[in-house]
């Protein structure tokens, strides 16, 4: 299909590009600028501008066989139908998608419900106020023979991006991790590709008049999230709660209600009709050892492949994490390569061979954790060989609550790991504290 999409610049707009580009799709991007932007993957780009509705008179034209809306709401409910009536008059008649980007804010609090559907009635947070009524005015598209479809994605995360960003620079910034207004707050949240990848299932076979919220998530805990992007940014402290009358200096009264909202909502709907698969890390996840946390590497081209090698590798250095800090020996060992292994420990101690690092693990383990356990990022890899990577680590000591033990030196592990049968494994780990 050749698909219409505003918003093609932005957070979600870049990913839904790949993702459609990647469906065998061509993408016509509107935007704003006249500047030709290569390198964006777009097969056409036309101008126009969604606060001036009759400036998108022509995009749609008889080769466009759907429409992505992505841009943002102007803020005039007025000039928002306009948009509407200017994007889908073209496709009255044709039975051609037009999809509507809203949010799961138009549902408000959830309260006491869990994993609300699309069936549940609106109740929006001032910020999103009249784009229910948006909502409506695309659906009833659907009785003129357009095949209106609204999504509205949870908290969009991953690449970096979008909201959870905003937490990892207000943790660097501030100190220390927040979250906004109660202590039990919850978001529903999405991978920027999974939900890249609805957009595409929406365009390719939701049917006219349908809803679907783009939610892999239902509801995070902003507490773990806070705790995360703390992490992300290299604080690890206690995240702090934030009264919302506080946070609206900072963000704006409307804003600041948004972060502070509570909401448990479901996605399976779409997993279930439109066979959408949300596969990607959780948002804790993605936080804490993901996107948000860029690592250096050498040796290797810049692309998707190397970023899943990357990403294989924290996750075995996320594993040596979760062993030590559960004082799972097992699973401590299965980071090793049965083969030779060899480790010098951070005081020092050289260790031989599986065996000798399997009984040393077994003898320090059990109860090492219960005062004192540490954090492990991964700061730059070096690919020797595609097969081959030497990994430098930063391990700094934590309370078993997250919080760093200031008065302890971190510790700066280097491992030599080793890709058989398609696992990265330890072949050699040496440990260094750090007395600088
Ligand atoms: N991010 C989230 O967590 C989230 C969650 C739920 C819903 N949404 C909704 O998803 C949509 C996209 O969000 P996003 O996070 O990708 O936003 P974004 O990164 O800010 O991107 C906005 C895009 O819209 C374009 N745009 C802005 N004003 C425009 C105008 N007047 N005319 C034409 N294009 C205009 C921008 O183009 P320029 O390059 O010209 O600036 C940019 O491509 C929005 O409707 C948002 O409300 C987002």
């Amino acid at each position: 299909m050749k698909v219409l999409l505003t918003g093609a610049t932005g957070y979600i707009g870049s990913a839904v590009t790949e993702h459609l580009a990647a469906a065998g799709h061509q993408v016509v991007a509107l935007t704003r600028s006249a500047e030709p932007q290569p390198g964006r993957g777009w097969h056409a780009q036309v101008v126009g501008d969604t606060a001036d509705p009759a400036s998108l008179a022509g995009a749609v034209t008889p080769e466009i066989d759907a429409v992505i809306h992505l841009a943002p709401p102007s803020g005039d409910a007025d000039v928002d139908i306009a948009v509407i009536e200017a994007l889908t008059t073209p496709l009255r008649g044709t039975g051609r998608p037009f999809v509507y980007t809203s949010g799961v804010w138009v549902l408000g609090a959830t309260g006491e419900a869990q994993e609300v559907g699309e069936d549940a009635p609106t109740d929006p947070i001032d910020i999103v106020g009249y784009r229910p009524r948006i909502e409506r005015r695309v659906l009833a598209e659907t009785a003129e023979g357009v095949r209106a479809v609204v999504v509205r994605p949870g908290i969009v995360y991953g690449r970096g991006g979008g909201i959870p960003a905003i937490l990892v620079d207000r943790a660097r910034l501030q100190g220390a991790p927040e979250y906004y207004g109660e202590e039990g707050v919850r978001w529903p949240t999405v991978h920027v590709d999974d939900l890249a990848e609805l957009f595409v299932a929406a365009v390719e076979r939701a049917e006219a008049g349908t809803v679907w919220h783009g939610v892999g998530e239902s509801a995070v805990p902003v507490r773990d999230l806070a705790r995360a992007a703390g992490r992300a940014a290299g604080v690890l402290a206690a995240p702090r709660a934030v009264p919302v009358e506080q946070a609206a200096e900072a963000f704006g009264a409307l804003f600041a209600d948004a972060l502070a909202l509570d909401q448990s909502v479901s996605g399976a709907a779409a997993v279930t009709a439109l066979g959408w698969r949300p596969v990607r890390p959780g948002a804790v996840a993605e936080l804490m050892s993901g996107s948000y946390r860029p690592v250096e590497v050498f040796g290797a081209p810049d692309g998707p492949e190397t970023d899943a090698e990357v990403a294989a590798i924290r996750r075995l250095v996320a594993e040596v994490e979760h062993a030590q800090q559960n004082e799972l020996a097992d699973r401590f060992l299965g980071v090793f390569r049965q083969e030779d292994p060899v480790w010098t420990t951070g005081h020092g101690r050289r260790l031989s061979g599986f065996e000798e690092i399997a009984t040393f693990t077994r003898k320090v383990l059990p109860g090492a954790a219960a005062e004192a356990t540490a954090v492990y990022d991964v700061e730059r890899v070096l690919f020797l060989r595609p097969d081959v990577a030497a990994v430098n680590v930063r391990q700094q000591p934590v309370r078993p609550d997250g919080t760093r033990i200031t008065d302890r030196p971190e510790g700066r592990p280097f491992y030599v790991l080793v890709k058989e049968d398609g696992a990265w494994r330890i072949g050699a780990a040496q440990n260094t504290i750090a007395v600088d």
